[in-house]
């Protein structure tokens, strides 16, 4: 009997964990300084290497589809555990976990064992679009941190940079985001830079063709062609966009203009069924700051549904000593 009425508690507790209520504000009383602590570590990245804003607001997106926003995609593999760091959309890719790093460490100063790293995952993502010159929002706080993480999660969910808009569209809507969320939100292509690595097929051989895709503006297609010769060191980045550092709306005219630079990019526009959002946010940029803000308050609403934790080093897992929060 005793035995059951533990489990029950544990199981209304799990419970809370997995409809835990976010809101804004959530530090208040506990750490009223968390926000710009991390606003203020987000500058300092910019200035030390503009383009790690873009690397960190990635991670919102890396982290939240993959089991929720539960800071799981920060864990470093450990002789048990194959994490996401090593993941097929990862690997060689996500960049700038320092950040991140920097950030726990002066929030563990000011306020020990309180901010999850999975609130600075989303409080930075914010931050890198704000200081890029793009929106500023209120983000809701509250979310734990992971106690595991999946490299195969990562590599069955994780989209390619070949995807085509339909296959978006279908994965989006797994997560309750619309049509409207998914090209608002692949806007965040507006800062950041991408490898060769990922475009060689469409240069040289879309769809198996052995041509490049003809959806690329042919004055873009040289420019990407003397960028990622078929022999050159695939890590060799491009610009996502023609005004890499600035969050506007540029993304949205290049692909107007077929100088997309991903596949996943580019397509958006050549399907019927984004190519409208695609040339409304292309004339209205406050159109899109405002999707956008709303494409990003719903993904970072993704929740796990596991129990967590407030993790003191967002690599690594707590000790067994320290309590697992279960609300
Ligand atoms: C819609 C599906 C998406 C696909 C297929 C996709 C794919 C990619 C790829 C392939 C790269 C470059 C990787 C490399 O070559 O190393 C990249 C970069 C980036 N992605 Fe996405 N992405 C998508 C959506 C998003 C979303 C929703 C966000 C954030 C809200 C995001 C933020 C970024 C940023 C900021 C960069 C540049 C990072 C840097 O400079 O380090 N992406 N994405
Ligand atoms: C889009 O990609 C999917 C999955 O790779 C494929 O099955 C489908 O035929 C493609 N659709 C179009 C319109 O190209
Ligand atoms: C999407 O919404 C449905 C209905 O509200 C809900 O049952 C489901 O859990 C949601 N999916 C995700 C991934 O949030
Ligand atoms: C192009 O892709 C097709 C199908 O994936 C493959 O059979 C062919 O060998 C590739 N061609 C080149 C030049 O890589
Ligand atoms: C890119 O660089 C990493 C190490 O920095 C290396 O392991 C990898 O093989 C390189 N990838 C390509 C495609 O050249």
């Amino acid at each position: 009997m005793a035995t059951i009425s533990l489990l029950l508690i544990f199981l209304l507790h799990a419970a809370t964990v997995i409809s835990a209520d976010l809101r804004p504000g959530f530090y208040h009383s506990t750490c009223p300084d968390a926000e710009s602590i991390v606003r203020g570590v987000m500058r300092k990245a910019l200035i030390r290497e503009p383009r790690s804003v873009a690397s960190v607001m990635r991670f919102q997106f890396h982290d939240c589809f993959v089991n929720g926003c539960d800071g799981s995609m920060l864990l470093d593999d450990t002789p048990t555990m194959l994490g996401e760091k090593l993941a097929l959309s990862n690997i060689n890719s996500l960049r700038s976990y320092e950040v991140i790093d920097e950030a726990k460490e002066e929030l563990e100063k000011a306020c020990p064992g309180v901010v999850s790293c999975a609130d600075i995952v989303i409080m930075a993502a914010r931050d890198a679009v704000a200081l890029a010159g793009g929106p500023d929002w209120k983000v809701r706080l509250g979310r734990l941190d992971s106690l595991t993480a999946s490299q195969e999660d990562s590599n069955n969910i994780m989209p390619s940079p070949r995807a085509n808009a339909s296959a978006l569209v279908d994965l989006f809507r797994k997560f309750n985001l619309s049509i409207r969320d998914l090209v608002a939100l692949s806007g965040s292509h507006s800062i950041g830079q991408a490898r060769c690595f990922s475009i060689m097929f469409r240069l040289y051989n879309q769809s198996g063709s052995g041509k490049p895709d003809p959806a690329i503006e042919p004055g873009f297609r040289e420019k990407l062609d003397k960028l990622c010769p078929l022999n050159v060191d695939q890590n060799v980045t491009g610009d996502l966009d023609a005004t890499p550092c600035v969050f506007d709306n540029q993304y949205f005219k290049d692909l107007v203009a077929g100088r997309g630079f991903l596949n996943s990019d580019q397509t958006l526009f050549t399907f019927p069924k984004t190519r409208g959002y695609v040339e409304l946010y292309s004339r209205d940029q406050s159109q899109f700051f405002k999707d956008f803000v709303n494409g990003m308050l719903k993904m970072g609403d993704l929740q796990s549904g596991h129990c967590g934790e407030v993790r003191k080093n967002c690599r690594v897992v707590n000790g067994h000593s320290d309590h697992l929060l279960l609300e």
